[in-house]
C-alpha cells in the first residue's frame, strides 16, 4: 500500500506549497471529480442558474462542473492562499466570466437569502466546526426550488479499484475526520437540528450525500 497522502492542513501553506498541493489534487482526484460531475449531470440534468461551491479548494471541481453546465459558479474558499490558486486556475482555463472565486467562510455565507439554484459542498463537510450553522446558512442562501448537495464521495463512475484506492487515500489524509463520511445518522441529525425538513440522505457506492431541497 502506498504511504502517499494529500495534506489536509491548508492553514500552514504558503503559495509554493499551495501550488504543489493543487498539482497533487489534480493528479489524484481528477477521475473522481469527472465521475462526480457526470453523476450530478445525470441526476439533475444540465444545471442552469447560480451555483455555490462551498470549500472549493483550488476550483478543480468548479471548473469541471462549469464545463458540463450552464451555471454561474461562486466558488467559496476560506484559506486565502488556496483561494489565490483557485483564482489562477480559473484564469488559466479562461473561465473568469463563469466562475467567481470568493474568499469567505461557510459559517457566514456572504450571499443574499434565496441566492443559489444549486449548492454543492463536496468534501468540505468534515472541516466545518459548526456543521448545524453551515446547514442553516445553506438553507438560507438556497433559492426556493433549488437543490443543495453536501457530502463526500467519488461519484458512481469510478471503478471498484479506483474507489478502494480513493477511500484509503482519504482515510490516511483525513484520519479521524474521515468518519464524517461514514456517519449517515450524524449527518441526518445535523440537518434536522438546522430545522431543515425537506432532505434525503444518499449512502451508496457514490458516497454519503445529503440532498437538501427548499
Ligand atoms: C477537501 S477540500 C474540498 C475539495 C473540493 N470541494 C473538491 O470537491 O475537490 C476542503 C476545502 O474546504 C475548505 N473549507 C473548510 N472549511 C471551510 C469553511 N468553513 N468555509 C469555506 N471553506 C472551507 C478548505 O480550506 C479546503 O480547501
Amino acid at each position: 500500500m502506498s504511504d502517499k497522502h494529500i495534506p489536509a492542513d491548508y492553514i500552514e501553506m504558503d503559495i509554493v506549497k499551495a501550488e504543489r498541493f493543487d498539482k497533487k489534487v489534480k493528479d489524484n482526484f481528477t477521475s473522481v471529480i469527472i465521475s462526480t460531475v457526470k453523476q450530478i449531470t445525470e441526476d439533475y440534468g444540465v444545471l442552469e442558474g447560480v451555483c455555490l461551491d462551498i470549500g472549493c479548494v483550488t476550483a478543480v471541481f468548479a471548473i469541471e462542473l462549469c464545463r458540463h453546465s450552464k451555471l454561474k459558479i461562486y466558488a467559496l474558499e476560506k484559506e486565502k492562499v488556496i483561494y489565490e490558486v483557485a483564482h489562477m486556475n480559473i484564469e488559466k482555463e479562461g473561465l473568469t466570466d463563469k466562475i467567481i472565486p470568493i474568499l469567505g467562510d461557510a459559517h457566514e455565507l456572504p450571499f443574499d437569502n434565496d441566492f443559489a439554484d444549486f449548492i454543492i459542498g463536496r468534501g468540505s463537510y468534515h472541516c466545518w466546526e459548526d456543521k448545524i450553522q453551515v446547514f442553516k446558512e445553506i438553507h438560507k442562501v438556497l433559492k426556493k426550488g433549488g437543490v443543495g448537495l453536501v457530502g463526500g464521495g467519488f461519484g458512481r463512475y469510478v471503478t471498484e479499484e479506483e474507489l478502494n484506492k480513493m477511500k484509503s487515500l482519504r482515510d490516511r489524509s483525513l484520519k479521524e475526520n474521515a468518519k464524517a463520511y461514514n456517519s449517515h445518522d450524524i449527518l441526518k441529525e445535523n440537518i434536522k437540528k438546522a430545522n431543515i425538513t425537506n432532505f434525503r440522505i444518499i449512502y451508496d457506492k457514490a458516497g454519503l450525500w445529503a440532498e437538501i431541497r427548499k
